[in-house]
C-alpha cells in the first residue's frame, strides 16, 4: 500500500481531485495526509469534506526549520509519495534527498515555456494558440524537473481569460490523476 501525501497552499481544486481519484485506487494507495502552510487555505474545508487530515505547518522562522518540521510529520505519517498540488514554495535540496524521486509537481504550461507562479497568465499574455500542463518530478530548480506527461490544449480565438484557464484546470485534474494511477501501478 503506497501512501501518498499532497502539499497545497491555496483552493486544493487539484488536491480534492487526486483525493477522489484515490477512492478509486484505494487497494492500491491513500492519501493519509494534506499538508499546507497557509492556515486560511481552503483546501482545508475540502479535506474536512473527506475526512483527510490536513496539518498546518505555518512557516515561522527560517525554511530549514518550516522543512525539517514537515519532513517529521512526513516520517510520523510513513509517507512513499509526494504530490505538490499549487504548493507555493521551493523545496531545498536538503528535503529532496529525503524523497529521491518520489516528490511530484503540476505547473500548468507546457515547460519549460512559462515556469513560475503565473503560468496562466503568462502564457495568455504571450498569445499562445497552445498551452498545457506538465508533471514533472522535483529537483532544485523552478519547474525544471524531469518530465512525466505533458498535454497541450488550445486557446481559441475568442476566449477570455478564464475561458483559457478552466480549459487548462480540467486538463490538470485528468493529468494529476493518470498520474496518481502511473504510481498506483508502478509505471512510475
Ligand atoms: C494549479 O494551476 C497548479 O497547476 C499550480 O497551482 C494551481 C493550484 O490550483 N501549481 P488548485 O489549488 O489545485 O486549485
Amino acid at each position: 500500500m503506497k501512501r501518498i501525501a499532497i502539499m497545497a497552499s491555496g483552493n486544493g481544486s487539484n488536491a480534492e481531485s487526486l483525493i477522489t481519484k484515490a477512492q478509486e485506487l484505494e487497494t492500491k494507495l491513500n492519501v493519509v495526509l494534506v499538508i499546507t502552510d497557509q492556515p486560511k487555505a481552503y483546501v482545508i474545508e475540502r479535506c474536512k469534506k473527506h475526512y483527510i487530515p490536513c496539518l498546518i505547518i505555518e512557516k515561522k522562522s527560517d525554511k530549514s526549520e518550516h522543512e525539517k518540521n514537515i519532513l517529521s510529520v512526513l516520517k510520523d505519517f510513513k509517507i512513499d509519495w509526494i504530490l505538490l498540488a499549487g504548493y507555493m514554495r521551493i523545496l531545498s535540496p536538503t528535503f529532496l534527498k529525503q524523497y529521491p524521486k518520489r516528490v511530484i509537481n503540476i505547473h500548468p504550461s507546457l515547460l519549460p515555456a512559462f515556469p513560475g507562479k503565473s503560468g496562466y497568465e503568462d502564457a495568455f499574455a504571450a498569445n499562445v494558440t497552445k498551452s498545457g500542463v506538465t508533471i514533472h518530478y522535483v529537483d532544485e530548480g523552478i519547474d525544471t524537473g524531469e518530465i512525466i506527461m505533458q498535454e497541450s490544449f488550445n486557446r481559441m480565438k475568442d476566449d477570455t481569460f478564464s475561458d483559457f484557464k478552466n480549459r487548462g484546470m480540467n486538463l490538470e485534474y485528468k493529468l494529476y490523476q493518470q498520474t496518481l494511477e502511473w504510481i498506483a501501478n508502478g509505471k512510475i
